[in-house]
């Protein structure tokens, strides 16, 4: 995959070269603190994973070809990932992935997420995906928002679908559709 870069504009900075670039197990600690962080926030929709660094390294290791995983880097530190993974449903259908998407809690709101929703989309398409699909707590504004501008359809919402810290959550299931993988 080839590893495009684009200009990225931090508040009162100059613009920066931002590089997506596929991940490799080195990105495994950053992508586990990263997702952590999510948790933390209460943004991330399902229970933690990636705990130990043999399931990180696991993890990474797993994603390629079809299935990517990218990470966003400035300056050698990696801000944001998104990945594409099998859509568990049975029947399995080819051609469907679900999408995960985190920005390091110091980088969002700097459009690092817009582009690496770009990236994996195009991944997607490359890849002969014909939809993705995603899963985003019903309050999480910003998942929602990004989705809404880069061509994704809220399906419907999940009600009491997820319990976190005790309590439970709405989730809103969103798709991306990629007309011309349709056969
Ligand atoms: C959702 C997430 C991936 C967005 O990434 P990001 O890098 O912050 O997004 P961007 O800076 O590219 O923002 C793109 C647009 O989304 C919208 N947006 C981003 N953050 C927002 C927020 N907190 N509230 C409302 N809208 C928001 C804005 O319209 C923004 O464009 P603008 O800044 O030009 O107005 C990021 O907030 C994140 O990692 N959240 C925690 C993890 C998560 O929720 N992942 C989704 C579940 S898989």
């Amino acid at each position: 995959m080839s590893t495009p870069s684009t200009t990225v504009g931090f508040q009162g900075k100059p613009h920066f070269q931002l590089q997506v670039r596929p991940a490799e197990t080195r990105d495994a600690q950053d992508i586990a603190r990263i997702y952590l962080q999510a948790t933390q926030d209460h943004l991330a929709t399902f229970e933690n994973f990636l705990v130990t660094p043999e399931e990180r390294a696991r993890w990474v290791l797993e994603h390629s070809g079809k299935f990517p995983l990218l990470v966003a880097e400035l300056n050698g530190r990696v801000l944001g990932w998104a990945s594409l993974s099998p859509y568990q449903v049975r029947p399995h259908t080819d051609g469907i992935a679900e999408l995960l998407i985190y920005i390091d809690r110091d980088y969002r709101r700097h459009g690092v997420g817009r582009e690496l929703m770009r990236a994996i989309q195009s991944a997607a398409r490359t890849q002969g995906h014909f939809k993705l699909i995603g899963r985003f707590l019903a309050d999480n504004d910003a998942g929602r928002t990004l989705c809404r501008l880069t061509g994704w359809r809220e399906v419907g919402v999940h009600e009491k679908h997820t319990a976190l810290e005790g309590r439970w959550h709405d989730v809103v299931l969103v798709e991306y559709l990629i007309t011309e993988n349709l056969k």
